[in-house]
């Protein structure tokens, strides 16, 4: 009996109005639209302006825009997993309002903190519950807030970020599509060059810390490109050969958008054609768990039943990985 797969069955997406472009940058910070277009492919971002606007309404909107597309109750839902490094509040977890705000009241949900590799993290995990046969729908969202973790006169990373949400639905296949495989990693002595120190049970909020740099996003931009290349292109390397894949008959490369250097990078070291490397880093940014899912809501037109998809993404934690998909519709 062939083993059953979980396949993607329908996307859904939402990036804020609110748009931050690189003049807009260069008024706050010492920076220009050439040396941050030249260094990071990025023209611009979204950002949520208003005040009360949270991860899980970014995220609940994609799945809304989701389900709309499918023609899906709310209420058929099994489970809902979130990755995100913004939840809404520390407790309780995003996941679960989201399923509220939808009206999924039958399913359960929880979240996964492994910051750029969320998304691929949680895809992994909600595969298991369907192909254990635990689970019939099963929805992935990648949601982030980065505004919120961003210092703004800080010219090295608020240049890099912006907020979104993407959603996939999870279903089974009998037909053998959907994940495959993954190849997926972590290594902990990272922690130290890419973080948000404080705000955990580490560095917790008090009156003296409270206007503290420690509570945005810190990282050592050069170790983490050097390590988010050999990482990405690693992983794909090992996935590629476990599963004896030729380049030739890869379809497309999904690949986390933190700078259009890491993506050519990719695409260089293993000779693949860049127009088959999903890229709209350029109009969103480094959007964290959101920008896998957002590759897919671009890109889903031009994908067809069969084609094999290679994602892969790198993070905080250091985690990272890849995996590989055949496309079911
Ligand atoms: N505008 C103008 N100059 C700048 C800016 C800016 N926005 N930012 C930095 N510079 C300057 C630096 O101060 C430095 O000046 P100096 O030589 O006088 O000291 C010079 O430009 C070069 O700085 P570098 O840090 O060497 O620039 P680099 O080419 O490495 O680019 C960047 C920096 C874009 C951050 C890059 O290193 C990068 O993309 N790193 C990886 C990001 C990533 O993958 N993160 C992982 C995912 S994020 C997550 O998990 C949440």
């Amino acid at each position: 009996m062939s083993r059953k797969t979980a396949a993607i069955t329908a996307v859904g997406g939402y990036v804020p109005e609110g748009i931050l472009t690189n003049e807009d940058l260069a008024k706050m910070v010492d920076t220009s639209d050439e040396w941050i277009t030249s260094r990071t492919g990025i023209k611009e971002r979204h950002i949520i302006k208003e005040k009360g606007i949270a991860a899980s309404d970014l995220g609940a909107e994609a799945v809304k825009e989701l389900l709309h597309k499918k023609g899906l109750d709310p209420m058929e839902i099994d489970l809902l997993i979130c990755a995100t490094i913004s939840p809404d509040m520390r407790v309780p977890d995003t996941a679960n309002t989201i399923l509220d705000k939808i009206g999924g009241k039958k399913a359960w949900g929880f979240d996964i903190n492994a910051a750029c590799s969320g998304f691929l993290f949680a895809m992994t995990t909600a595969a298991q519950f369907i192909e254990s046969g635990m689970h019939k729908k099963v929805i992935v969202v990648g949601a982030d807030v980065m505004s919120t973790v961003v210092d703004y006169t800080d010219r090295t990373t608020c240049i890099l970020f912006g907020d979104g949400a993407g959603a996939i639905l999870l279903e089974p296949s009998e037909e053998g599509l959907g994940l495959q495989d993954s190849v997926l990693k972590g290594d902990g002595s990272g922690r130290n060059l890419l973080n948000i120190k404080a705000g955990g049970s580490l560095i917790p909020y008090n009156r003296e810390n409270y206007d503290s740099k420690d509570f945005f996003i810190y990282q050592d931009g050069k170790s983490v490109f050097k390590a988010a290349v050999t990482g990405m292109s690693g992983a794909i390397t090992e996935l590629m050969q476990r599963n004896h894949l030729t380049k030739d008959e890869i379809s497309w490369i999904v690949p986390h958008q933190a700078n259009k250097r890491i993506i050519n990078s990719i695409g260089e070291f293993l000779d693949f054609p860049m127009e088959r490397v999903m890229t709209n880093i350029y109009k969103y940014g480094n959007t964290t768990a959101a920008t896998l899912p957002l590759c897919l809501w671009d890109y889903e037109k031009q994908l067809k039943k069969g084609d094999k998809l290679l994602f892969t993404a790198f993070g905080g934690g250091f985690t990272w990985g890849a995996s590989y998909l055949k496309w079911a519709y």
